[in-house]
């Protein structure tokens, strides 16, 4: 890994071990994009700006000359607004006279070791100076004086990139940031396919494939949140690229905020892709001297399919992303009360849960919705963080060590950024949930959001938090986020700052999460937002496990554990079996085995048979558990391709063992089930835990196995261990 600087001729080389990526300055200091992908070591650009002239209706910078050159088909590196290159742009500055034409051209720059975080918001890191390396570029808009940084880090063991930039208002007057994107890639074809997550509650991360085609297309979120309905995250495969072949590259943004990732397809057949901060509702006011970051967006290169890309973002991602205790740390294995309880408990009943729950070998009872203020449904009491004393009958003590002494860890669950219009919160403070003046906000489960963009509110929300955090032995919190955002406006912004809302919302967040995560080291967080609304690379920056989806029934669960696949690791996706009657407790652990793992169901109604498969599930669970968590991902039948069959297989890093699980999703009377396997290696024997036969790599790989005679039930699934 390296970044070079060839001085003659003007061009940066990003490269990782399998990657390079090239920046080149032109004529003029306009900064364009020479390529990204595969390792290259010499570089020869002298005629890559060159397009069909029978595509031009395009404009000449006057100092350049009409000599092919024209910002609107060059593959410009940070698009801007106005000055001829008319795709999509990246950055749109407004200046104090309202012109926001914005042009900006190489001025200097900066190499380094090491990776610097971005302030105030969550970001991937390097875990020490030698294993990553970063350059910064600034380039100047020298009309509005827009002082842009594109900062880039490229790793020593990853085939990933991250861009983020910086704008500074270097002149003497007010500007105004109107967009602000992550990151510009630009292309010089657009034969390929747009992978994206679409989704819904109970329905998250659906995998969408489509060709590009000329004009804009792209996904986005205004809902203040990434959201249920797409996640921040787009790959774009070379036409037929499958699981196992071909050319991908990938992008995940690390927000939680509303996004936007647009390509647009010109008349050259090139592509252009942006990523970052939705520009819609967003504008941000800068003061002379003053400064604005975006997040960062995380990129991947592969040209072995959709599945490495798959496995490179999981490997970064569990050791670039997740931090705090548990990124190395066993997790405790869990039962949480929601799907068993509801908002119906007491002291005795969550303790029974522990009693009965210790016996099957779970190590955690987590407490969900339900604890604080008057809440006995979801009408009340968001806000009023204090425990309800006429359920929980002497607080929080007795419980706790209720539950500790039957030997489980006690677990809390919290919805922070929100408010019930009945609560005393909200009495006291009737102008702190998010709203617009004269408009009657939109409820959403009864519920208003709380306006944490705000410092006092936050200082509120975080004083009752510690309180009960600091006075209470808990060792897990769940933090949940049920609505999105609407009639978005803060009672204490400006109006010319109105459209900052919803970006000062997540820094908002960010901050109450960084006081929690950093205040309370040793408590394990969950992140959740109606299931998996707000599944993003920034939550795991905070919270190393996130609530997958409020659907725990194990067949529709495949395809929400799938998708959620694409880009976040097995460690991250939180996955429960609870008491749903669709499939037997084998078919449900076998899923729920793929993620954290844990049980969302009431103890004491199990059977005595399913309490048995339970047992040896919870052993299961600890044999397998670092394999899981640091192995390398196959999907090998996706639900996604397939009606009848889903099967995947988890390798140990050092190729020595696997575990392969096969679900029948529906029987399937016609079909011989062969499965080859996937990521061995050919020269290793591994020992079947199904007939204690020894096959070599070669075999698996190659000839396969023949599961037909098990694979062809209803519902059921199996597991089978190599080693
Ligand atoms: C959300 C979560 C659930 C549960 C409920 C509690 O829907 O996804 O897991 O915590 O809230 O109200």
């Amino acid at each position: 890994m390296s970044i070079f600087y060839d001085e003659k001729n003007r061009l940066f080389r990003l490269d990782t071990s399998k990657t390079s990526y090239v920046i080149g300055i032109y004529q003029e200091n306009y900064l364009l994009n020479f390529y990204y992908g595969k390792k290259i070591s010499d570089m020869h650009f002298e005629n890559f700006c060159k397009r069909n002239p029978s595509a031009s209706f395009s404009l000449a910078n006057p100092v350049i000359g009409e000599n092919g050159f024209t910002p609107d088909t060059a593959p410009i590196e940070y698009g801007c607004n106005g000055a001829a290159d008319f795709r999509i742009s990246a950055l749109a500055v407004r200046n104090y006279n309202g012109d926001n034409v914005t042009d900006i051209r190489y001025l200097s720059h900066r190499i380094f070791k090491g990776k610097k975080s971005i302030p105030q918001m969550p970001t991937t890191y390097a875990n020490s100076d030698d294993e990553a390396e970063t350059l910064e570029i600034d380039a100047i808009d020298s009309v509005t004086g827009a002082l842009v940084t594109l900062s880039y880090t490229v790793f020593e063991n990853h085939p990933v990139m991250t861009k983020s930039v910086k704008i500074k208002n270097t002149s003497d007057k007010t500007m105004f940031v109107e967009r602000a994107f992550s990151g510009c890639y630009d292309f010089n074809s657009m034969d390929f396919d747009m992978l994206t997550l679409w989704g819904r509650h109970d329905k998250e991360r659906n995998l969408c494939r489509r060709p590009l085609a000329h004009g804009v297309q792209g996904i986005e979120s205004k809902r203040g949140v990434s959201g249920h309905s797409q996640n921040p995250f787009v790959a774009f495969a070379k036409a037929g690229a499958t699981e196992d072949y071909g050319e991908v590259y990938a992008f995940n943004l690390v927000y939680s905020g509303n996004f936007s990732a647009l390509a647009e397809c010109d008349h050259n057949c090139s592509t252009r892709f942006i990523m970052g901060i939705n520009p819609s509702d967003f504008e941000w006011t800068l003061a002379p001297n003053e400064e604005f970051y975006t997040p960062e967006v995380v990129s991947v290169y592969t040209p072995d399919g959709i599945g490495e890309m798959s496995r490179i973002f999981h490997r970064f991602y569990n050791n670039n992303l997740v931090r705090g205790k548990y990124k190395t740390e066993k997790r405790p294995l869990l039962i949480n009360s929601w799907e068993a309880a509801y908002f119906d408990f007491d002291k005795e009943k969550l303790v029974a849960f522990a009693h009965e729950a210790k016996k099957l070998g779970v190590e955690m009872l987590v407490m969900d919705d339900g604890w604080f203020g008057k809440r006995n449904d979801d009408t009340n009491s968001l806000g009023d963080w204090f425990v309800n004393e006429e359920k929980l009958i002497g607080g929080l003590k007795p419980l706790i060590d209720g539950v500790n002494a039957e030997g489980l860890k006690f677990g809390i669950w919290y919805e922070p950024e929100m408010i019930s219009p009945d609560s005393e919160l909200f009495r006291a403070h009737p102008d702190w949930h998010v709203h617009v003046d004269n408009r009657t906000p939109m409820l959403g489960r009864h519920q208003y959001v709380l306006d944490v963009s705000r410092e006092d509110v936050r200082e509120n929300i975080w004083n009752q938090m510690y309180k009960v955090l600091s006075e209470n032995k808990i060792d897990y919190v769940k933090w949940d986020f049920n609505r999105n955002i609407s009639d978005a406006g803060s009672a204490l912004l400006p109006p010319e700052r109105k459209k900052e809302f919803f970006h000062r919302f997540i820094l908002g967040t960010y901050d109450l999460m960084n006081r929690l995560v950093t205040t309370f080291p040793d408590i394990l967080f969950e992140g959740c937002s109606g299931g998996g609304g707000r599944f993003d690379p920034a939550m795991l920056s905070f919270s190393p496990q996130i609530w997958t989806s409020d659907n725990t029934d194990p067949i529709q669960r495949l395809y929400i554990q799938f998708g959620t696949s694409m880009c976040y690791p097995a460690s991250t996706q939180g996955a429960h079996v609870s008491a749903c009657e669709r499939t037997g407790y084998e078919t449900k652990g076998n899923v729920a085995m793929w993620g954290t793992f844990g049980y969302e169901l009431d103890p004491i109604k199990l059977k005595e048979e399913d309490k048995e498969i339970i047992k040896q599930q919870i052993a299961d669970y600890h044999k397998y558990y670092w394999l899981i968590r640091k192995g390398d991902l196959y999907r090998i039948i996706s639900p996604f391709d397939d009606s009848y069959y889903a099967a995947w297989q988890i390798v140990a890093e050092d190729k020595q063992s696997f575990l392969f699980t096969f679900v029948c999703m529906r029987r399937c009377s016609h079909r011989t089930c062969f499965i080859k396997f996937k990521g061995l290696d050919p020269n290793k024997m591994y020992k079947c835990s199904l007939d204690g036969e020894s096959y070599s790599g070669e075999f698996l790989m190659n000839v396969g196995m023949n599961f037909t005679e098990m694979a062809n039930r209803d519902g059921k699934s199996f597991t089978v261990y190599f080693e």
